[in-house]
This record gives C-alpha cells, structure tokens and sequence, in this order.
C-alpha cells in the first residue's frame, strides 16, 4: 500500500510517499530558515510559507518518481498537535486532494508520526501479512517497546505494544527537551534551530564545567521537567561578564554541561521506565533531539548494558520533522483500524492527543 503524506505541522513542509509503513519513496521536505532571525518559530510566517511552497515540493516528490497521485492508493496528513495556520495548510490541501482524486484521506497524530519512525527503511516492521521474501522477521523483543519521544514541543514516554497501540505513561511537565536545547541556544546566541548548534558547540566544551540540576530524578515518576535547567543556564550566563560570555570556551563549556544533563536525564528516566515495565526489552528513540549524536550513542551504551534492543532513525532526516514518519503511522493506523480513513475534510486540531490507546 503506497501512502502520499503530507506534514506541514511546524516550520517544515514535507511531502513524502511511503509504502506499506516502511519503505520510503520519496521524501521531500522544505524547512523554513526564514524563522533563524527571529529566534524561534512565528506562527503566521510558518503558515504563509507552507501555503507558498506546498504544491511545489508536492511536484517535486512525485517528479521523483515520475509519478502521479493516481498512482498511490491513499492520502495522510498531521491533524495536530501543533500550529493552527501551519496544520491548516496540509490538511485543506490533503482534503482537497482527496475529495478530487477521489481517495482515502488516513489523519495522522504527529507524534504518533514520530512513534512510527523506527520502521523507516526496516522492512522487518512491515505487517508479516505483506511482509515478503527476503525481508528479515522481526526481532523477537522488539515489541513492546518504550518509546521516548524527544521533540520541539514534546518529550514524552509512551509503553508500546506496537505502532498502532500506545500509551503514554510520562510526559515533560513544562518545556521539551528541544524547546531547551533551542533557548539555550538563543541565550548564547547560537542562532535557530538550536539543537545542532548546540550539540557542536557541546562536542569541544566540558561537560562538568558548569553543575546543572537534574529536576524530577529524586522522585519516582517518569516525568520531565526542563525549565529549571533553562532557568540556571539563564543565571550563569546574566552572571558572568558579557566579554567573557562570547568567549568560545564559555559557550562550548554551558552547551557541553547542558547536553550532559539532559544525557543524565534521560538515562535515569530510562532506568526507571525499564523498572517499571521488564516486559519491555527495547527502547525506540524518536523526535528532533533523536538527531543528537552523543544522545543516541549514550542511549545505545545504555541499552547494551541492560541487555535490550535499542531503535532509533535510520536517518537523522527521520528524527526531525518529515512526512515520511507520517505515511508511516498513517499504514500502521490504517491496518489496525481501516475506519479511520476518510473521503471528506480533514479538520486541523491544534491540541490533538493520541486517541487510540
Ligand atoms: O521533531 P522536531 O523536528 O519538531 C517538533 O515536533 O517539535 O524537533 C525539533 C527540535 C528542535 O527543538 C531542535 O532544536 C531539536 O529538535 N534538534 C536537536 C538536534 N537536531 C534537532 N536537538 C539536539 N541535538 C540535535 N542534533
Ligand atoms: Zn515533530
């Protein structure tokens, strides 16, 4: 089943056609650099930039694969969560698509988005119904898995049976982990998206130069808490004297402290959510931070040791925002759930949770 998906959640515009879940196509994405002087995102430019550049990287993914809409067997779309304007671009143009071709329109929960992820160019995640000669089975294990989504907006844990099947058991209580990474950036003024920025500048500091908290690790939950470690990057550099804070040492030092915190933070929340779930033998690492090198790598060190599989992106171009994870959960969803396609208007929903647990 080919499935042409659309992403336009944030201050990415993607197109991509993904078949059966795992086998990308085609995977065209348009981010928006316009947002770099402003330090973040700003909602009405993202939308007016989605609006002028849909149809263009629409062409330019089916011109990949001199192909045309007639040639794929369904539509998805992100509903939510995230900016009303920018989810409204994709999903009035999805829904247009689909009432003229006609074709089925599968709404897809952007997180549930990047939860499906991992099965980007893993055949071996493909329903065994279509899975076909060659491809290897899926490893014994890998289901259910613990899935720590690590985004712009969102730094959750979800317990999942698969990808159609998840349950969010922990959640950041303010920001997201990328929201830090972003503010920490523009308080060092890196520039915008700040991860990358960041996790350069981390790879020459010092990571015990600075002592940052660790919030929410004495108590026994499975939920995040960012804004104190934003708020003590905040006092160290309005304290240190504004000569010395464009020193490059300085910078590397507070990057590489804070990408060391967040190391610690989620390997102890891992600890703690394996605890809590030992039917859970692999660990799925997801979102935009997934893109972070020492991240991924001390997550797998991790994993090793405690003797659990350990999946994350194929490609860093998986991990941020993309329409290809969209086409992704929009297969899995449909297999499980075949009503949730639509021939009619996909509405946008800012706040949409996942509904199917
Ligand atoms: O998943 P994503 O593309 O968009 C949302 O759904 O929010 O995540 C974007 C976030 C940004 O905050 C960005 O700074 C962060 O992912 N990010 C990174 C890295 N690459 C992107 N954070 C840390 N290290 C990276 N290499
Ligand atoms: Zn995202």
């Amino acid at each position: 089943m080919k499935i042409l998906a659309f992403e336009t959640s944030c201050d990415d515009t993607g197109v991509a056609i993904v078949e059966n879940g795992t086998r990308v196509l085609a995977n065209v994405k348009h981010s928006q650099v316009e947002h770099s002087v402003w330090g973040g995102v700003v909602p009405e430019i993202a939308a007016r930039l989605h609006a002028e550049r849909w149809r263009t990287v629409l062409k330019e993914c089916l011109a990949q694969l001199s192909c045309t809409i007639d040639d794929v067997d369904a539509l998805a779309v992100t509903a939510g969560p995230g900016l009303q304007t920018s989810l409204l671009v994709g999903t009035t143009a999805a829904s247009f698509l689909s009432l003229l071709t006609p074709k089925k329109l599968i709404p897809v929960q952007h997180i549930a988005g990047h939860i499906a992820s991992v099965a980007l160019e893993r055949p071996e995640f493909q329903n065994p119904s279509v899975r076909h000669g060659g491809h290897l089975p899926l490893q014994r294990g890998a289901f259910p898995a613990l899935t720590l989504v690590a985004s712009g907006g969102h730094t959750e844990f979800y317990r999942i049976e698969d990808f159609a099947h998840v349950q969010k058991v922990g959640q950041t209580i303010d920001d997201a982990s990328g929201e830090a990474f972003d503010k920490v950036a523009k308080m060092l003024k890196l520039g915008y998206p700040g991860g990358p920025l960041v996790s350069a500048q981390a790879e020459k500091g010092d990571g015990t130069a600075f002592d940052l908290p660790r919030p929410l690790l004495a108590k026994d939950s499975l939920d995040f808490s960012f804004s104190g470690v934003k708020a003590a990057i905040y006092r160290i550099v309005a304290e240190t004297a504004p000569s010395q804070r464009q020193s490059e040492k300085f910078i590397a030092d507070v990057c590489a402290s804070f990408e060391q915190c967040v190391v610690d933070i989620f390997l102890k929340k891992l600890d703690r959510a394996l605890d809590r779930f030992p039917e859970c033998r692999a660990v799925h690492f997801v979102g935009g931070v997934s893109a972070n090198k020492r991240l991924r790598a001390e997550i797998e060190k991790f994993c090793e040791k405690n003797n659990v599989q350990f999946y994350t992106t194929k490609k860093f171009e998986y991990s941020t925002d993309n329409a290809a994870m969209i086409g992704a959960a929009a297969y899995f969803a449909y297999q499980k759930h075949p009503d949730i396609a639509q021939v009619q208007f996909v509405d946008a929903n800012p706040g949409l949770g996942i509904v199917r647990e």
